[in-house]
Parts: C-alpha cells; sequence; structure tokens
C-alpha cells in the first residue's frame, strides 16, 4: 500500500511495546525480533520498552491503564506496538476498553488506518480476484461514534429494562477524518475516495457526516470521490473491490467493514492497523484479537502484527526497514510458509527464524564496489529478499546489504560475500529487479549483522 504521513522521520526511535493479552504475547515479541533484525541491518537505532498491562496485572493489582501512562507515552516514545487485549476472566473488557480505547481517545489517535491488500492470489475467497484487484486503504473515525461509551441502562435487570448506547459525532471528528482521507488519496496518486455511512437511518448523526462530506470533497476536485450506504458498501465490496482506493467511514462501520475486507485478503490474522495522530506518537497493532481459542498453542500467525510493524517503520520514516518486512511476509506467503490459519504447518516463531536465514538486499550506503557494477544503489527497489536456502547454517552471514550486481541464471541468484564462497538463492520477484538485463553482474555482500538465529527452545 501507499505509505502513511510520517511523524518525523527521525534518526532513531522509543517504542512502546504492549503484548496485552492471549495471542498479543505470542505475535507481538516475533514482531519485535524482526524488527531488531531489520534495524540492525542498517544500524538503525532503536529501543523497546515493554509494559505488562492486559488481563494478568488488571486481575492482580486492579490496574489497567497505569496514572500517568499516556503522558510517558506521549513525551518519551515515538511510537505504539500493541499486541490485543481481550481475556475470558474479564468478561466486561472493562481492562481492555481502558487501556486500547482509553490510549485511542487520549493520545486522539483519531486516524485509524487498515489496508486491505491482498499479497498472494490464494488467499482470497473471492472467485478470478488477484493481487491487483484488492488494494484499498480503509480510514476509520477513531475517537467519536458509538465507541465513546456514552448510554446507560433503565431499569437494569428487569422486564422493562432499557438500554442505551449515544452515537457521539462532532463536526471537528468528521471533517478531520474525511479530510485526511482525501489527502491520503492525493499524496499517493490515488483517484476515488468513497464515504460510508447509514444517513437515510441515522437521519441526525450521518446527516452531518453528508454535510461535511459535500463541503470538503469541492477542495478535491482532482479526486473522485462518492457515497455509499454501508450495507451497500458491503455489498459492493464483495461483488468488485475493484472499485475502491480508499474508503472512509465511522468507528463501528469501520471496524466492521475493515474486518470483512481483511477477509477477503486473506484473514484476520493477517491484517495490519495503524491508529495514528499525524506528526504525534501513535499506536501500531494487527487487526486481530486476543483470539483465546488459539492462545497459548503457538499456531498464531504472526504477519499481521510484523505487517503492522512494517506500518509502524514506515510512519518514523524508515522506508528500506519497511519494505525489508513486507517483502520478508510475501516470501513467505509466496512459499507457503504460513500458519495454520493460512492453510500452512508453521508455528508463530518460525517466521521470524525464516527471516533471519534470508539474505535481505538492501540499497548499500557503500558506494559500488567493483568497477563493471552498472546500476547505482540508489536505483536499487528499497529492499528484496531471497532465501538462502543452499546457505549452511553457521557458515555465512544471515543477513546482509547488497553492495550491488547480480549473476543471474534462469532460475537462481548466485551471490558472493566477501570471504566466503559462493551461494544460490531461488530468483523470485523482488530480487529480479535487481539483476542488469544482461544479467552477468556479480552480486557483493556486505555482512553488516551475523547473529545466528535462535532455536525455537529460545523463543
Ligand atoms: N484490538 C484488540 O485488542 C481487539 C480486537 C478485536 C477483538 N478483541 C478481543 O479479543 C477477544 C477475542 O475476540 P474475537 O474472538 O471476536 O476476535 P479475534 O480476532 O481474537 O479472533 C477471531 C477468530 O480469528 C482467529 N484469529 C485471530 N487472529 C489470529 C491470528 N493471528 N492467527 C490465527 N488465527 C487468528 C481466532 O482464532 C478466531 O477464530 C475478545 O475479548 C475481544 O474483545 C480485541
Amino acid at each position: 500500500m501507499p505509505g502513511i504521513p510520517l511523524r518525523n522521520g527521525g534518526p532513531a526511535a522509543r517504542i512502546a511495546v504492549i503484548p496485552g493479552d492471549g495471542i498479543g504475547r505470542e505475535v507481538t515479541p516475533q514482531a519485535v525480533k524482526v524488527i531488531r533484525a531489520a534495524t540492525a541491518l542498517t544500524k538503525r537505532p532503536i529501543e523497546f520498552v515493554e509494559f505488562d498491562w492486559g488481563a494478568d496485572k488488571y486481575l492482580r493489582e486492579g490496574i489497567s491503564l497505569p496514572p500517568g501512562a499516556v503522558e510517558m507515552l506521549r513525551d518519551e516514545f515515538d511510537a505504539i506496538l500493541f499486541g490485543a487485549l481481550g481475556d475470558p476472566r474479564v468478561p466486561s473488557n472493562q481492562h481492555a476498553a481502558d487501556i486500547l480505547l482509553g490510549l485511542r481517545f487520549k493520545l486522539d489517535l483519531y486516524v485509524n488506518a487498515r489496508p486491505v491488500e491482498l499479497l498472494h492470489d490464494r488467499l482470497t475467497p473471492l472467485r478470478d480476484r488477484t493481487e491487483k484487484d484488492i488494494r484499498l486503504m480503509v480510514f476509520r473515525e477513531n475517537t467519536e461514534g458509538l465507541y465513546v461509551g456514552v448510554g446507560g441502562f433503565f431499569k437494569k435487570g428487569t422486564a422493562d429494562e432499557i438500554a442505551v448506547q449515544e452515537d457521539v459525532n462532532s463536526r471537528k471528528g468528521v471533517e478531520r477524518i474525511i479530510r485526511y482521507a482525501f489527502e491520503y488519496a492525493r499524496q499517493n496518486g490515488l483517484k476515488r475516495v468513497c464515504m460510508s455511512d447509514k444517513s437515510n437511518a441515522m437521519t441526525f448523526a450521518h446527516d452531518l457526516w453528508q454535510r461535511v462530506f459535500k463541503t470538503v470533497r469541492q477542495e478535491y476536485a482532482d479526486i473522485d470521490s462518492r457515497h455509499l450506504y454501508i450495507d451497500t458498501l458491503a455489498m459492493e465490496i464483495v461483488r468488485d473491490p475493484r472499485q475502491f482506493d480508499v474508503i472512509v467511514t465511522c468507528n463501528l462501520f469501520g471496524d466492521i467493514i475493515s474486518d470483512l475486507g481483511a477477509q477477503l485478503a486473506g484473514g484476520l490474522g493477517l491484517a495490519p492497523s495503524a491508529n495514528i495522530h499525524p506528526g504525534k506518537t501513535s499506536l501500531f497493532e494487527p487487526v486481530h484479537g486476543s483470539a483465546p481459542n488459539i492462545a497459548g498453542k503457538g499456531i498464531a500467525n504472526p504477519l499481521g502484527s510484523v505487517l503492522a510493524s512494517a506500518m509502524m517503520l514506515e510512519y518514523l520514516g524508515w522506508k528500506p526497514e519497511a519494505g525489508a518486512l513486507r517483502n520478508a511476509v510475501r516470501a513467505a506467503l509466496r512459499q507457503n510458509y504460513v500458519t495454520p490459519d493460512l492453510g500452512g504447518d508453521k508455528r508463530c516463531w518460525h517466521f521470524y527464524l525464516r527471516f533471519t536465514n534470508c539474505v535481505i538486499i538492501m540499497p548499500s550506503r557503500n558506494p559500488p564496489m567493483c568497477a563493471h557494477q552498472a546500476t547505482p544503489p540508489e536505483a536499487l527497489v528499497p529492499s528484496a529478499l531471497i532465501p538462502a536456502r543452499n546457505c549452511r547454517r553457521n557458515q555465512y552471514p544471515r543477513m546482509m546489504t547488497a553492495g550491488i550486481g547480480i549473476r543471474k541464471t534462469n532460475t537462481s541468484v548466485r551471490t558472493r560475500a566477501r570471504g566466503y564462497s559462493s551461494m544460490y538463492a531461488p530468483m523470485t520477484p523482488e530480487i529480479a529487479p535487481l539483476a542488469p538485463s544482461a544479467g552477468t553482474v556479480e552480486l557483493r555482500l556486505k555482512r553488516t549483522w551475523s547473529k545466528p538465529a535462535p532455536s525455537p527452545q529460545t523463543r
């Protein structure tokens, strides 16, 4: 997907990690390890500080979001990497509401960006749809609507009980998310924005959405903007997802339609999400919840969290590292190196092992190392990844930056690392663009990181 705007693009970052509950505690550490590996490759300083906020702490100490937490995150961290919250031992889900909704509201993370991107044709349940057909961004308003918790019960527990939940929509809140969607489209060369509501039934709250949309769209004449009722959108997105580039909608509908979109692109295990206040500390998480039904079994898919991490790195302005993560996910999907939810037999931690057993090709900061090198480093794609199948363990560096050049054959890439003998890896779509057309230039690799991959037992 096209990028989301930067926080500041600084040289170093401090990340708060909140794994939370259930599979959040399984997938988040994997994502952290993958980020560490990718940033070690580029020598980018990154610090992680983990917080144990979740059901265990809530049940033990009665604390959900500790006092001062919001200010600390806002002032001392660049971003938050979040797992998931939800535990059957807390039926009210109070701790989750306090922590996740608390952070969204108090950090004013009004943009919930949920890309829907099919990364491999076989993953969609839609017939005859391919990767190029399913590629859109859902922007969900993230701080208002039905999620603000305004409401109450009357005569609770009696036969006459009444329950009320208010849908809160401010002009400021509606306008900023609609404007963000248009700006995102314009900045990324996307031509279509669809605003979705239910203004035919919600004649007050969504009348406001209608009026604001009509005003804001006038400033974006270069973009083809349209409106669909949410029920029609749900139908159309399944019938023909090619119609959509950017969708913007309210909190509740965004929550639901992005899950529908996630399923069209391979399921919840693959779906990432960013909770953003442009320019401020923002929160990145997989779309899925704590999945108590599979927690502790080691079969949770970590790729949603890894893709959310890629969104975070992009937000920090670290595109090569974000690209390395995305390419690694694509390569794993292509090779069916996946967890059971996607039809594979891999465990949650296998992706990291795979990642560190690959050669990651990134533009080198060094000048070309061979005189005959034709392609300047900056012409290389941001990053690419080759599974180093024929690497002998402990003999070769696990991750390397590319000097430049590739010896290309029809089926494989021959690489040569200084001080090491040649190794072979299959030609992949990621690596193909790196090879000059003559296909005879040799790739030299510079070792930047050679820490051996840990065994599964040490995960
Ligand atoms: N952002 C969040 O923290 C968040 C989001 C949604 C739900 N929740 C909470 O999570 C708990 C469980 O909710 P739910 O079951 O409705 O939704 P869920 O997303 O946890 O699970 C839905 C289904 O998808 C599967 N699934 C989800 N993520 C997966 C992954 N990474 N790999 C493989 N399979 C995966 C689960 O096994 C389950 O069958 C509830 O307490 C809910 O409130 C939290």
